[in-house]
């Protein structure tokens, strides 16, 4: 199989060499303007496919809310705030995402959730999260956002240095197919065209494995099928506590 899927994933790369061209002229940077509106609207899909896990995620977020105060959530990668819906009616969200072009969707989704106290968006990757202070947040949420990060061990760490002691990073990715199955076949043969369509994002990232080497003192994390389209099935969810 590796041969055959390394043949393919050349002849896919040959055929994305115009994409290839088009960033280094520099055109891709169009793309950023145009990927937070796909994002909105195809969150809206993802959203009603996985409502239920989400629900079943975003349940044990109150575990973690202080006894004397809200809950404070700092959300990395927020994209147009696809996951307000299910946070807590008083949750103080701190929002980041490197892209600022997803500033008017943000702000749809706050109208639409002001069951939220609204603290801040802030235009930052989540390599680099030096606004936020240490030991600062009850809870960190990642959603969709760790197949496309440059540096998974460095976000994580990021969010692990602005948890407070026994606060939590809640998660929930696609991951990397069983490498004995055809998904993961095609995941690696359309990697690179998937790069290109999903603004940095890679079908084929092991991200369990950064979660699980990242020192959390508890971890919840369990893989599971989503019901989408198959290069991104293979789905992981859970919590870990600082
Ligand atoms: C597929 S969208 C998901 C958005 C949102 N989290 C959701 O669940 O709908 C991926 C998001 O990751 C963001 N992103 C890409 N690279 C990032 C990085 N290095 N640090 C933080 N966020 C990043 C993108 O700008 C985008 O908002």
């Amino acid at each position: 199989m590796s041969i055959l899927m390394h043949a393919c994933t050349l002849v896919v790369k040959i055929l994305i060499l115009p994409l290839q061209l088009w960033e280094l002229l520099g055109l891709y940077r169009f793309y950023k303007r145009v990927f937070p509106i796909l994002t909105y609207y195809v969150s809206f899909s993802y959203n009603r496919k996985m409502d239920e896990k989400k629900r079943e995620l975003f349940r044990d977020l109150l575990r973690f809310s202080p006894r004397d105060g809200p809950l404070h959530l700092l959300e990395v990668g927020c994209g147009s705030g696809a996951n307000f819906q299910h946070y807590p009616s008083g949750c103080n969200i701190t929002c980041t995402d490197p892209n600022p072009h997803f500033k008017d969707y943000l702000q749809k989704s706050m109208d639409k959730n002001d069951h939220l106290v609204y603290e801040n968006f802030v235009v930052a990757s989540g390599e680099d999260l030096r606004v936020v202070e240490d030991n600062s947040m009850d809870v960190v949420v990642c959603t969709l956002v760790l197949c496309s990060v440059k540096n998974t061990p460095k976000v994580i760490q990021e969010a692990i240095r602005v948890l407070r002691p026994g606060g939590a990073f809640f998660f929930l990715e696609h991951v990397e197919a069983d490498p004995s199955t055809w998904t993961y076949f095609f995941q690696h043969v359309f990697k690179p065209l998937m790069y290109y369509i999903g603004d940095g994002c890679e079908t084929t990232r092991a991200t369990w494995k950064h979660i699980e080497a990242a020192g959390f003192s508890d971890l919840q994390l369990r893989h599971f099928q989503a019901p989408l389209f198959f290069l991104i099935r293979p789905h992981i969810l859970g919590y870990a506590m600082k």
